[in-house]
């Protein structure tokens, strides 16, 4: 007799040339994702660092643009996906499991990317799983993003770039500062209008709430939202 899990089926996303596999329990890309990827801008020969790769998207195309990729993820199952995804492309990118900055102790990088979670979480809602992992920004979104600018400036060779996506509602003006206050000159690469995700409808009123430059309308349910690429360079 088979079991239900040997008869699951495979999830593939084709994009860019590439074909990546979507387990169970990894994120499969979405707007944001590829977002990012567009504007993950690599040279060859880089020392690339993306924190919170899932199934490697970012990081694959960043190796086959010819950077040094190293990408982490705190979820076992993204850190197996990436390796899988890496190897069915051809390209090597140097897989690590941990949490934000824990397994690049003591590196230096030119390029450091992150789609992170980014979810504002309303108090008592926080969870440990995959899915968690993957949205979840804390109470204000800033949980995951904040560590990762805090630790950026020593983690950049000079003239290096950090570059990350947030939703409109974390405020662009916010992270902006926040890449100032540690001496990264901050720039808005791009922007995009997207649907209002679906776990933001849930999270409506925490997300009003939370959203201190005044982004969410509060007379209509929106039905898209601003995302933007945020770059905070070293100076050189
Ligand atoms: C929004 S998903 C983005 C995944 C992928 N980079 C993309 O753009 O499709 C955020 C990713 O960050 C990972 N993550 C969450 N918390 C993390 C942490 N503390 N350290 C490293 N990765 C983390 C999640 O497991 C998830 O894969």
């Amino acid at each position: 007799m088979s079991s239900a899990s040997s008869d699951a089926g495979l999830v593939l996303f084709a994009w860019r040339g590439c074909l990546f596999r979507v387990p169970d329990g990894v994120q499969p890309p979405k707007a944001g994702s590829l977002f990012f990827c567009r504007h993950f801008a690599v040279r060859p020969g880089e020392r690339v660092l993306e924190i919170g790769a899932g199934l490697g998207l970012a990081a694959v195309l960043a190796a086959k643009g010819g950077a040094h990729v190293v990408a982490t993820d705190v979820v076992p199952e993204a850190v197996a996906a990436l390796r899988a995804n890496a190897l069915l492309n051809g390209v090597e990118v140097d897989a690590r499991l941990g949490d934000c900055w824990a397994p690049v102790a003591g590196e230096r990088f030119d390029l450091i990317g992150t789609n992170p979670p980014q979810m504002p979480t309303p108090p008592g809602r926080a969870r440990s799983d995959a899915a968690a992992a993957a949205d979840n920004g804390g109470v204000d979104g800033w949980e995951l993003l904040d560590r990762v600018i805090r630790g950026a400036p020593e983690r950049l060779r000079p003239g290096g770039r950090l570059v990350f996506t947030i939703f409109a509602f974390l405020g662009r003006k916010t992270a902006c500062a926040k890449l100032e206050a540690v001496g990264l000159a901050p720039s808005i690469l791009a922007s995009e209008t997207q649907d209002f995700p679906r776990l933001a409808y849930e999270r409506l009123e925490h997300i009003r709430a939370m959203d201190a430059e005044a982004t969410v309308p509060r007379d209509h349910t929106p039905a898209t939202v601003e995302r933007f690429v945020v770059q905070g360079r070293r100076p050189g």
